[in-house]
């Protein structure tokens, strides 16, 4: 086969719209997402859908679903190369995840560790839509037959659990789904909150300190990153031991390519106010031209509703294949 006839390989990913992205969304996971869309057939898809497991304010979710899918674009999605949509947009998503969660087991799923955490965070809302989010999740990925799934390194379990509920399917019915492969970057899969090293950044986290937002201006980055928890050896060095400034060394070779060893040697003898400062520079560089193209993109509302009505239109026209197909080999009855 010729390179023109093969298919190119897809790709699908998600966020949630529920606050500002945040560094460790950028790094992990958002900014390949545009690198990647030369290379493959991408879908970027705003999980408003998911972002109902965690009780949300109706007009906030609204504005922060725009909002996603802005800052999509003016991180370079280009939507006539990729399809970018919201995933309400398209009702399949919830249809197949309730034939996905049929076949998903209590046991499977009482086994990740995000339902763990985000159970023990909301204890009064330990809601079935949080529990059975891996199934939704799964959906979106499997309807479109994804080979690859670029996401942070938090997301790995929920990819498991997608391959092998797919497999599962393809073995019970016949072979129907893609297994598809998770898409971890080696830098910056765990972006870890500057205030507490140990844990990764969240934007739900209560010490605004701790994370860095994507429009956060370069003031509030450098405050922020003047303020990150460090050690007292005073050493710009990676290791177990130093949790802080491993995390600083990660952010700064995601942003800048520069691997440990030559940032170790840049700032050798300088201490951590060097350095914290062209941590902040590098975040600065990054973030200032994006933030602009999202400013100038959220003001065009008509642009922004025309981006994801057409990803809405393309994205439901595969989703509806792959539906349709789960249904006649489950048995629903067709008219
Ligand atoms: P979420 O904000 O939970 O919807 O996550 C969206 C994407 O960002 C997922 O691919 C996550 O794996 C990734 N992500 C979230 N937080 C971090 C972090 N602290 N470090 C690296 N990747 C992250
Ligand atoms: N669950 C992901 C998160 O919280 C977001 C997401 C939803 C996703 N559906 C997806 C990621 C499909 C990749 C593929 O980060």
């Amino acid at each position: 086969m010729t390179q023109e006839t093969q298919r190119k390989q897809r790709i699908l990913s998600g966020i949630q719209p529920t606050g500002t992205f945040t560094l460790g969304n950028y790094i992990g996971a958002v900014r390949n997402w545009g690198v990647l869309q030369q290379e493959y057939e991408c879908l970027y898809m705003v999980a408003n859908l998911h972002a109902l497991t965690v009780r949300q304010t109706p007009a906030d979710l609204r504005q922060q679903t725009r909002q996603a899918a802005a800052m999509l674009l003016a991180t370079g999605i280009d939507p006539k190369q990729s399809i970018l949509f919201v995933q309400s947009h398209v009702p399949a998503h919830a249809e197949l995840a309730w034939v996905l969660a049929c076949n998903t087991q209590f046991g499977e799923l009482s086994r990740m560790t995000q339902f763990k955490d985000k159970s023990a965070k909301h204890a009064d809302n330990v809601n079935a839509g949080l529990f059975t989010y891996p199934a939704l999740m799964a959906a979106d990925i499997l309807l479109y037959n994804a080979d690859l799934v670029p996401v942070g390194a938090d997301q790995k379990q929920h990819l498991e659990l997608t391959r092998n509920v797919a497999q599962r399917f393809n073995n019970l019915y016949s072979p129907t789904f893609q297994l598809p492969e998770p898409y971890i970057p080696k830098t910056g899969a765990r972006v870890m909150s500057l205030q507490e090293p140990e844990k990764k950044m969240s934007k739900s986290d209560t010490n605004a300190n701790s994370y860095i937002l994507m429009t956060d201006d370069a003031d509030t980055i450098l405050r922020k990153c003047k303020r990150a928890v460090t050690d007292s050896d005073g050493v710009v060095r990676s290791g177990e031991d130093k949790p802080g400034v491993t995390n600083l060394m990660s952010i700064y070779s995601a942003l800048t390519g520069k691997d440990f060893a030559s940032i170790e040697a840049e700032f050798q003898g300088q201490g951590y106010g060097v350095f914290k400062e062209a941590v902040a520079q590098s975040i600065i560089d990054v973030f200032s031209p994006i933030q602009q193209e999202y400013a100038r993109i959220l003001a065009d509302k008509a642009y922004l509703d025309e981006v994801l009505q057409d990803g809405a239109q393309r994205a439901g026209r595969l989703a509806g294949r792959t539906l349709q197909k789960v249904y006649k080999k489950v048995g629903m009855l067709q008219l």
